[in-house]
């Protein structure tokens, strides 16, 4: 029985890191043990222009304090024309779709995803070989909508074959089942989906550090994730959606939707792998199919962790947040070493 692993440059295709004071508290969190982090743009004002995205990527590097962590910087979806789009090519790594409305701080997304109304930008992001990350829900019943947005994202694949599309943050067997159906779709898969289904968010006292967008699905959802997961589908990569809210905005009439795992990730990945055997397939799932997928290079880093017991944190403060995270005051059986 394995009693320590050691993870290649592992990465996170999918995070948030805020700004200011929850910036400053998240970043090392994650610098500490991921190489690079997909950095979502969903900020308040979103960030739409050259000038934010600079911007925000030097606060990100200044609150990381880790020298070996790259943020890969993503622009908040809306019509770009291609003059920009080549500009900024080489200071992005995609362009996150949000449908408007659909999550925190999505008010200024997309309201009709439609392959026409959208293929200016879409084709001048293809051509330019810059990907699409979607945040694929439509504002229909809340269990039904990753579901229902299948056929959109079946669309996006045909109408641009050479665009590499993302479906981020894929809760459903739906989902599963579509990645294969297009040479073009990828996937990120977070912690929380391989874990928990809708019965640990409400079926007892309702638990508001499980509540995210999309909400976890039933058990035959969980379990067809848990399987590309674990036999590291090439197309598909680990992206925590690790979404910070202070705690009292969690514990709130109104919790805010967002699951802060970004401390917690490998730890309970290699506890999930290692109970299935598959201990070997965490390497791909967490670094290789993203170093292929997006062909990036990030910085070397070795993270060792031992099978020994992890106390969670209740949780972690400075900077005047706090925050929760998953599973806090619950004991792991991995930690780093
Ligand atoms: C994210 C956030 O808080 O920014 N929330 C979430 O529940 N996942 C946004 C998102 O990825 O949907
Ligand atoms: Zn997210």
């Amino acid at each position: 029985m394995a009693t320590s692993l050691t993870l290649n440059t592992p990465l996170d295709m999918h995070l948030h890191l805020r700004d200011e004071a929850m910036l400053k508290l998240v970043a090392p969190l994650t610098a500490q043990t991921f190489s690079g982090a997909l950095v979502m743009p969903n900020l308040v004002p979103p960030v739409t222009t050259f000038e934010a995205l600079k911007a925000y990527e030097q606060r990100i590097l200044d609150a990381a304090s880790y020298e070996d962590f790259k943020p890969y910087m993503t622009l908040f979806f809306q019509q770009y024309d291609k003059a920009f789009l080549e500009k900024v090519k080489e200071h992005i790594i995609g362009i996150k779709l949000y449908p408007a409305g659909i999550t925190t701080n999505s008010e200024t997304g997309v309201s009709s995803i439609d392959s026409e109304t959208l293929r200016p930008t879409l084709e001048a992001m293809s051509d330019l070989g810059i990907p699409l990350c979607v945040h694929g829900e439509t504002n229909g019943f809340v269990m039904d909508r990753e579901k229902e947005f299948m056929p959109i994202y079946e669309s996006l694949a045909q109408n641009f074959p050479k665009l590499k599309i993302i479906m981020e943050h894929i809760t459903t067997k739906d989902a599963v089942e579509l990645l294969d159906k297009y040479e073009n779709l990828y996937a990120t898969i977070t912690v929380q989906h391989l874990l928990i289904t809708l019965d640990d968010v409400a079926g007892g006292m309702l638990q508001p550090h499980l509540f995210c967008k999309p909400i976890a699905k039933r058990y035959e959802d969980r379990d067809a994730l848990v399987k590309v997961a674990l036999n590291a589908h090439p197309k598909v990569m680990f992206g925590s959606d690790s979404a910070p809210h202070p705690k009292h905005k969690k514990e709130a009439c109104g919790c805010a939707a967002g699951v802060f795992t970004a401390p917690i990730a490998l730890q309970i990945l290699a506890g999930l792998f290692e109970t299935h055997g598959k201990l070997d397939n965490l390497q791909a799932f967490i670094s290789d199919n993203a170093l292929n997928i997006y062909g990036i290079t990030p910085p070397k880093k070795e993270i060792t962790l031992v099978k020994e017991p992890f106390l969670v944190p209740e949780n972690y403060s400075g900077e005047g947040e706090m925050v929760v995270p998953m599973y806090a005051g619950q004991t792991l059986s991995w930690s780093l070493a």
